[in-house]
C-alpha cells in the first residue's frame, strides 16, 4: 500500500509541476498584454485631455484647470489627473493624487526632461495604478505637464483568477488520476499478485487451489502466472517423492528426522487417529497493544519443543487462553487455527478465572510442585486452597479433552508437565480406551524430596492413570519408579519399567527431549552480525558472553554473575575485553519469590558492573524482556560463549539451541552438570554451577580455546542435536503409545 501511495504522490507531484509552470507562462503572457493595452489606452487619453488643458495652462486659468481636474476625477478607470508647471509645481490636482505628490511629481518632471510621454505603475493608497504624464507646450517650449491616473488593479484581479481556475483545474485532475491510479493498481498489479501469494501459500503448504483460473485473468501477469504454476506442480512433485521417500525411510529410526518424515510416519502409524496434546502454556499467546491485536510466542522450553510437533502432524492442541486478547480472535468453540499466518492446527483455548489462576498455576503448580522437583534450595509452599483449584482446573481440561475426543474411536492424547498431573486419571475413567501420555519437562526428584508434599499419593496416582510416562533422563524415570515404591501399593516390574496398579500398567521411559533443527535456525546473513548487535546495545568489547532464561530463581543467573566477578578478578587482562549479556524474559511475576529474584538478579548485575566499569565498557548488560527466536539467534551468533548454569533442570534447550545457531561451528558452550543436556552434549564444558571459580576458569578455557578445536565440539554437538531432534522424539513417543493401544 505504502508504494501504491507513493505511485500517486509522484504522480501528483509531476501534474502540479506542469499546472504551476504552465500557468506562470499564462500568466505573464496576459499580463504583458493587460498592460500594453492600458499604456496604448492612457495616451490617447492623455492626447485628447492635452487639447483641452493647454489653450486653459496658457492663458493662466488655475481655477478653470482645476474645475477640469475635478471633472474628471474617478470616472471610470480614469481615477485622477494633475497638472505641473515646468518647476514641477502643482497647478491643479485631484483629491486622491494630493497625497502622493512625490511619487507622481516624479513622473511628470521625467515626462518634462524627454519632452515625451512618460509611464509607469505604481502603488498608490494600496491600490496598483498606471500614471502617465505627456509635456504641454506653448510656442514649441515646455511648459508643464498634464498627468493621468489610471486604475491597473484589474490586472492582478485578473491574474489571480487565472491562478485560482488553474489550481482548481489541478486540484480536479490531481483527485481523479489518483483515484484512477489506485484502481488501476489494485486491479491490474494488487489483485493479481494477491492471488499469485495467496497460491503460492497453499501449494507451499501442500494445499489444493479452488479457483486457480483467477490468477490468469490479468494479461500483465500472465507470463508469471506461467512460470508459477510450473513452480508450484514442480513442488508437488517433490513433495510426494519426499514423503514417498520418508515413508521408505520410516523404521529406520536413526536416519535424520525431519519434519516431513514425521508427518509421513504419523500417517503412517496412526492412520486417522488425531492427535491431542494438552498443556496449560498456549503456544501462541494474543494480546491487545492500543486497539491493535498481536501474538507471540512464549518463553516456554515446553512450547518450543512441542510447536513443530503440532506443525508437522496436525491435531488439536488444548490450553490456557492467557493472553488479554485471546477471547476476540476464537471462533464459538473456543478454537482459532495456528500458526496465525499459516494455520496447520487447531488450537482450543480453556479459559479460567482469576481465582483458579491464582490457585492452580501461581499456587500449586509454581509455589508447590515447581520448586518440590527442582532441587535449586527454594522451599515450596503447599497451601490446601491451592490444592483445591488445582484439582478443580485439571478437572476442567480432563472435561474439555473428554468433549473433543468424544466422537473419537481411539484418540491419543498427549498430556505435557507438571500442572495437569491429575488429567490422565481423570481421562482414563471416562475413555479406557483412549491411548494417554504425559510427559513431565522437569525434573523428578528424588522420593525423600518428593516425599514432603502432602498430595503425593493423589499426584502419583493421577499420573499412573496414564498408559505412559515420559521423562527426560533414565534418572528421572528412577526416581520416579522409586518414589511410586515407596508411596504407593502397586506391582513395579524393574525389566520393563511399568508400574501396574488397579490392573493398568504404565510403562515409564525416558525421552530426551530437543529441538526443531534444523527447521528454524537460520545462517548469518554474511553482515558482522556481533558488530552491529554490540552497536545495537551501545557497547563496546572484545568477547561476548550469553545467557538465555526466563528469570527463575532454578536458571542459576545469580552464581554465574557471581563467576564472572571471580573471572575478572582472577584474570584481569580480560577486564574490559568481555562483556556478558542476560537475556532474561520476566516470569510468573505474581509469585513474590520471582519478583525478589528479578531484583536481587538487578542488583547484582549493578553491583558488579559499579565493581569493573570504565569509561565505554562495563563487563554485564541485563536484558530484561522478552525476546523472539529471530531476535535471540542474533545473539547466539554473537556470542563467544554461552553460560547455561541452572541449578536443576529437566533438560535446557536454550543450550541445544545455541549449538543448532552455530553454523559456523565456532563458539564454546559452558554447560551445568545438573542439566537433561549434559547427558548428550559431552562435548560442551561441563562445570557445577555453585562453583563459581570452576565456572570463572571455564570462561577462560572458552575464551581460549583454538578454533580447530572449539569446531570439533561444535560439530560433535550438532551432529548430536541433528540425530535426536524433535522430529525424532516425537516419533519414539508416539510409536511407543501407539504400540500400547
Ligand atoms: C518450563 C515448564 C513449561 C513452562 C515453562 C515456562 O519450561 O516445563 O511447562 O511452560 O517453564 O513457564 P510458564 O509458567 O511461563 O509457562
Amino acid at each position: 500500500m505504502k508504494q501504491i501511495f507513493a505511485a500517486v504522490f509522484v504522480v501528483i507531484v509531476i501534474i502540479s509541476f506542469i499546472v504551476v509552470a504552465f500557468t506562470l507562462t499564462q500568466v505573464q503572457q496576459e499580463e504583458q498584454r493587460l498592460k500594453e493595452g492600458l499604456e496604448q489606452r492612457s495616451i490617447l487619453l492623455a492626447e485628447s485631455l492635452k487639447e483641452t488643458v493647454q489653450p486653459n495652462f496658457i492663458n493662466k486659468s488655475d481655477q478653470q484647470l482645476q474645475n477640469l481636474v475635478d471633472k474628471f476625477e474617478d470616472k471610470q478607470r480614469l481615477a485622477g489627473m494633475a497638472i505641473y508647471d515646468n518647476k514641477g509645481n502643482t497647478i491643479a490636482t485631484s483629491s486622491s493624487l494630493i497625497t502622493q505628490v512625490l511619487k507622481t511629481k516624479k513622473i511628470a518632471e521625467e515626462a518634462m526632461d524627454a519632452d515625451g510621454a512618460n509611464g509607469d505603475f505604481v502603488e498608490l493608497t494600496n491600490e496598483k495604478m498606471y500614471l502617465l504624464a505627456t509635456p504641454l507646450h506653448d510656442q514649441g517650449s515646455v511648459v508643464g505637464a498634464l498627468m493621468i491616473a489610471q486604475d491597473a488593479s484589474y490586472i492582478d484581479t485578473r491574474l489571480n483568477e487565472i491562478w485560482r481556475t488553474n489550481l482548481l483545474r489541478l486540484f480536479i485532475q490531481a483527485s481523479l488520476l489518483s483515484f484512477a491510479v489506485l484502481l488501476l493498481m489494485r486491479w491490474i498489479i494488487y489483485e493479481p499478485i494477491r492471488g499469485l501469494v495467496k497460491t503460492l501459500k497453499l501449494a507451499r503448504m501442500g494445499g489444493v487451489e479452488q479457483n486457480p483460473k483467477g490468477l490468469t485473468s490479468s494479461f500483465f501477469f500472465r507470463p508469471l502466472v506461467k512460470e508459477i504454476s510450473s513452480i508450484k506442480n514442480s513442488l508437488s512433485e517433490a513433495r510426494i517423492s519426499a514423503s514417498e521417500e520418508a515413508r521408505l525411510r520410516l523404521e529406520k529410526l536413526d536416519s535424520p528426522w525431519t519434519a516431513e518424515r514425521l508427518k509421513a510416519f504419523v500417517k503412517d502409524i496412526l492412520k486417522d487417529r488425531t492427535i491431542f496434546m494438552v498443556s496449560n502454556r498456549e503456544p501462541y499467546i494474543h494480546t491487545k497493544n492500543g486497539g491493535k491485536i498481536s501474538y507471540f510466542f512464549p518463553a516456554s522450553g515446553m512450547a518450543t519443543a512441542i510447536e513443530p510437533v503440532m506443525e508437522a502432524c496436525g491435531g488439536v492442541w488444548i490450553a490456557h487462553g492467557s493472553g488479554d486478547a485471546d477471547r476476540l480472535v476464537v471462533d464459538s468453540n473456543n478454537k482459532i487455527k495456528v500458526p496465525p499466518e499459516e494455520p496447520k492446527y487447531t488450537l482450543r483455548r480453556i479459559w479460567l478465572t482469576e481465582e483458579e489462576e491464582t490457585g492452580y498455576y501461581y499456587g500449586f503448580s509454581n509455589e508447590g510442585l515447581w520448586p518440590l522437583c527442582h532441587i535449586a534450595h527454594n522451599r515450596p509452599t503447599f497451601r490446601k486452597e491451592d490444592w483445591e483449584e488445582y484439582k478443580k482446573v485439571n478437572q476442567k481440561f480432563a472435561d474439555a479433552i473428554l468433549a473433543e475426543i468424544k466422537n473419537q474411536d481411539r484418540p491419543i492424547v498427549l498430556i505435557q508437565d507438571f500442572h495437569l498431573a491429575l488429567v490422565p486419571k481423570m481421562v482414563k475413567l471416562q475413555r479406557p480406551g483412549a491411548v494417554v501420555g504425559v510427559f513431565w519437562h522437569i525434573p523428578w526428584p528424588n522420593p525423600e524430596s518428593f516425599s514432603i508434599c502432602p498430595w503425593k499419593k493423589d499426584i502419583l496416582d493421577g499420573m499412573l492413570g496414564a498408559d505412559l510416562l515420559g521423562f527426560h533422563t533414565q534418572l528421572h524415570c528412577n526416581n520416579f519408579i522409586e518414589t511410586v515404591g515407596r508411596e504407593l501399593e502397586s506391582l513395579i516390574n524393574f525389566e520393563q519399567f511399568t508400574v501396574t496398579r488397579n490392573n493398568h500398567i504404565s510403562f515409564v521411559k525416558p525421552f530426551p527431549i530437543s529441538i526443531a533443527f534444523p527447521n528454524g535456525f537460520e545462517k548469518s546473513n554474511g553482515q558482522n552480525e556481533k558488530e552491529s548487535l554490540m552497536k545495537s546495545l551501545g557497547i563496546k568489547t572484545k568477547h561476548i558472553g550469553l545467557g538465555v532464561d526466563r528469570l527463575d530463581y532454578t536458571k542459576g543467573i545469580l552464581e554465574r554473575l557471581k563467576a564472572i566477578e571471580i573471572f575478572l578478578n582472577k584474570y584481569p587482562s580480560y577486564q574490559g575485553n568481555v562483556t556478558f549479556i542476560q537475556i532474561a524474559a520476566p516470569s510468573r511475576t505474581k509469585v513474590k519469590k520471582y519478583r525478589d529474584f528479578a531484583v536481587e538478579v538487578e542488583k547484582e548485575e549493578e553491583r558488579i558492573n559499579n565493581l569493573f566499569k570504565t569509561k565505554g565498557w562495563k563487563p554485564i548488560v541485563l536484558l530484561e524482556k522478552h525476546h523472539n527466536h529471530t531476535q535471540i539467534q542474533k545473539f547466539y551468533r554473537s556470542a563467544d560463549f554461552c553460560l547455561v548454569t541452572s541449578l536443576h533442570d529437566g533438560m535446557n534447550l536454550v543450550a541445544k539451541e545455541y549449538v543448532a545457531s552455530r553454523y559456523d561451528e565456532k563458539g564454546v558452550l559452558i554447560l551445568s552438570q545438573y542439566t537433561g543436556a549434559s547427558r548428550e552434549l559431552k562435548d560442551a564444558l561441563i562445570v557445577n554451577p555453585y562453583n563459581g571459580e570452576q565456572t570463572a576458569d571455564a570462561i577462560k578455557e572458552a575464551l581460549e580455546m583454538k578454533p580447530y578445536e572449539q569446531t570439533k565440539r561444535m560439530r560433535n554437538m550438532r551432529e548430536t542435536i541433528k540425530n535426536y531432534n524433535i522430529y525424532r522424539w516425537s516419533a519414539e513417543l508416539l510409536k511407543t503409545m501407539v504400540n500400547l493401544g
